[in-house]
């Protein structure tokens, strides 16, 4: 690169990293200067006729903010400029532009950069390459750059919004619901109103969110918005899903729902025969179970006979001791109703469902019936979605655990992949009450983008360093939730797209 100048005699180098104090100790950390002092070095130097050269040292952390840098640096020579900023996109031409853009930037002599992170260029160089041969799509490269840069380029993956909390049925597993649930008569009463629904999903749209989860601390198809909900998605050209426990899922809501183009309803059927059914649902009976199974039918005659593939429909099984013994027969089901594909999740053990914690015995036997599902699986047309051959290889019979050690290995980048919005508005960094904000005081879009969440991302990236951070509501960013936190997929899926394309070496410095 010609971009360094040749050094001269008598010649002081003040470098910088970022553009406030802590930005730049972030990216040196061995720095003990402040802005403040930096910029006291600078006019001592001046003042003294030393020949001075403000050095910009460039990493991957920092070299899509060069225009902030510069322009606060030039700010202190009381010189206006305006520094355009580097634009990310289009990954296709990552590398030639941003050496293109220094190139260019016709900078006043005293300035000097320095390419500090020898891997940088190689590291836009394999993004280029990601789009050139289109192995990822535009977004998800997006996403995957700002894992390895420490940077969000873009919004999450998927957002998950809280619809309402009441519910049909009282699953024995379920932390709202259950017979042995503690939740107060206000809490059942919450429901996303549809004028903050519609500001989250302009939001999103603008942030290029790939998908929009209907989930929620209830049944989402209680609540009477959710068709105009799905409605405003699309029409914004977002992906949508909601999870449902199949009974409210009519034939006239299966009719709208392919209407209005839904692209995959989750159905969390949690027993493989109507009498386990009855068990663990004890205010409903084995008709209701009937019913789901033929309302799930209908749903896919209706599509085939409109020869659609969506809403694709996505069978959930939790499993605890009240179920363990069915997942085969839950398979026979999956293929039976015509679902497309299958997930199979360890239960979230909690002080009001112990009871049903799974046995030696009973792990032995869920062990056995996992690859017997698989081949079932193998053998129709029904997709098996990997997630308990991990949970049951990082299980931990006595405390239920099933993520172990995972992302104090690995870190937890779910703050580059979701965000998850309860019915009062709350954003939470993750399904586990570490809340970021509100959106009553603050935009979806100004929280997702503010520093404060920026921190929350890098510092969760790290979190063996960083267990005691705390969120908004004092909860710490490391606890028990993390041994048993279900977005290991989603997080895998990830890895395994940085190991398969070479890039696992940039991702932690
Ligand atoms: C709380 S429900 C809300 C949506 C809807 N009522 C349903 O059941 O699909 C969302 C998901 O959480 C799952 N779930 C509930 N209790 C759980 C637990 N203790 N451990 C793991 N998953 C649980 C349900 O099986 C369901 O798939
Ligand atoms: S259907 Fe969903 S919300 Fe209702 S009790 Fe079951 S898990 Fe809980
Ligand atoms: S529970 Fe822990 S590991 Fe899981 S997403 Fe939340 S912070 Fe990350």
């Amino acid at each position: 690169m010609k971009l360094k100048n040749q050094i001269q005699k008598k010649l002081h180098k003040v470098y910088f990293y970022g553009f406030d104090t802590e930005s730049d100790k972030k990216l040196f950390q061995k720095s003990t200067l402040s802005y403040e002092d930096k910029k006291i070095i600078l006019d001592d130097l001046t003042n003294n006729q030393k020949f001075v050269k403000i050095v910009i040292g460039i990493t991957r952390y920092n070299f899509f903010c060069m225009d902030k840098i510069i322009n606060k640096i030039l700010s202190y020579e009381n010189k206006i400029t305006n520094v355009k900023a580097f634009n990310i996109f289009p990954v296709l031409s990552i590398k030639d532009r941003f050496i293109r853009y220094l190139e260019g930037l016709n900078l006043p002599e005293f300035f000097e950069f320095d390419i500090v992170d020898e891997k940088l260029i190689e590291l836009l160089e394999k993004f280029q390459i990601l789009r050139t041969k289109k192995i990822e799509s535009e977004n998800d490269t997006a996403r995957l750059l700002g894992i390895l840069c420490e940077q969000m380029f873009i919004g999450p993956w998927h957002i998950v919004i809280d619809t309402c909390h009441t519910c049909n049925t009282n699953c024995t597993h379920c932390r709202l619901h259950s017979p042995t649930n503690n939740q107060t008569k206000d809490y059942y009463k919450m429901k996303m109103s549809f004028e903050n629904f519609k500001k989250i999903i302009d939001d999103a749209a603008e942030l290029k969110v790939e998908m929009i989860n209907l989930i929620g601390g209830g049944e989402p198809l209680l609540n009477p918005n959710l068709m105009k909900m799905v409605e405003y998605i699309k029409s914004k050209g977002l992906k949508a899903l909601f999870f449902t426990n199949g009974i409210l899922l009519t034939e006239k809501i299966s009719k709208k729902i392919i209407e209005l183009g839904l692209d995959e309803v989750w159905c969390s059927l949690p027993a493989g025969s109507g009498k386990t059914f009855k068990t663990i649902n004890p205010m409903n009976n084995e008709k209701t179970y009937d019913k789901i199974i033929s309302n799930l039918s209908n749903l896919t005659e209706l599509k085939k006979r409109k020869n659609l593939d969506n809403p694709k429909i996505v069978m959930t099984h939790v499993i605890h001791t009240q179920n363990h013994h069915e997942l085969i027969e839950m398979a026979q089901k999956d293929i039976e109703v015509g679902a497309n594909e299958a997930r199979y999740f360890l239960f979230r053990m909690d002080p009001t469902n112990v009871h049903l914690k799974l046995t030696k015995e009973d792990f032995s036997r869920i062990k056995k019936q996992v690859p017997i599902v698989e081949k079932i699986f193998k053998n129709s047309s029904v997709h098996f979605k990997e997630n308990i051959k991990f949970q049951i290889d990082n299980f931990e019979v006595n405390k239920g655990y099933f993520s172990k050690d995972f992302f104090l290995k690995h870190g937890c980048i779910i703050g580059y992949l979701y965000s998850d919005i309860e019915a009062n508005g709350n954003v939470r960094f993750c399904c586990h009450n570490r809340n970021v904000g509100n959106i009553s005081k603050s935009s979806y879009k100004e929280l997702w983008t503010s520093k404060k969440y920026e921190k929350y991302r890098v510092q969760a990236k790290y979190i063996d360093k960083n267990k005691d951070v705390l969120f908004e509501n004092n909860q710490t960013l490391f606890d028990d939730e993390c041994f048993k936190c279900e977005n290991h997929p989603m997080m895998n899926a990830i890895f395994l797209k940085l190991k398969k394309n070479d890039l696992m070496k940039y991702y932690k410095n």
